[in-house]
């Protein structure tokens, strides 16, 4: 569960990052396809190579979600319950997936903004990534 300080650490962080976010989204993409290559499996129609068209197109989907996220960090499943859907009854993405994009998003967060992440606004993001996560994979049966 996030605490009032989680919920204030997150935003400050996406705040901080502003328009940026993605970049930061289409870099976590292509960290997940370099670092965990099964990952590429659920993308067999797109061209995963660094630097792709698609990649950055869907590093902006991914990086919008995650600022509407963050923008209703009280209530995520409903901000979310659509792509929650797609995900889980289309894309039937393994939910150990969304820990590995998650904890690439937040690689990513550090090395551009390393004074940011202390250890405690470190520990919020994580939690708001699981939590994300979490709720995409929340419908699976
Ligand atoms: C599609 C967000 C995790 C695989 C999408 C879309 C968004 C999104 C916004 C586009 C939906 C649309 O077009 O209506 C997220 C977020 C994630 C996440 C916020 C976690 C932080 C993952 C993971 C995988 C995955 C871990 C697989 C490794 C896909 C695939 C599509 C998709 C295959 C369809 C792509 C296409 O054909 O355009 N996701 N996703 N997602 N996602 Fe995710």
């Amino acid at each position: 569960v996030l605490s009032g300080s989680d919920k204030t650490n997150v935003k400050g962080v996406f705040a901080k990052i502003g328009g940026q976010v993605e970049e930061y989204g289409a870099e976590a993409l292509e960290r997940m396809f370099a670092t965990y290559p099964p990952t590429k499996t659920y993308f067999p129609h797109f061209d995963v190579s660094p630097g792709s068209a698609q990649v950055k197109a869907h590093g902006k989907k991914v990086a919008a979600a995650l600022v509407e996220a963050a923008n209703h960090i009280d209530d995520i499943a409903t901000a979310l319950s659509k792509l929650s859907d797609l995900h889980a009854q289309k894309l039937r993405v393994d939910p150990v997936n969304f820990k590995l994009l998650g904890q690439c998003f937040l690689v990513v967060v550090a090395i551009h903004n390393p004074s940011v992440l202390t250890p405690e606004v470190h520990a919020s993001l994580d939690k708001f990534l699981c939590a994300v996560g979490s709720v995409l994979t929340a419908k699976y049966r």
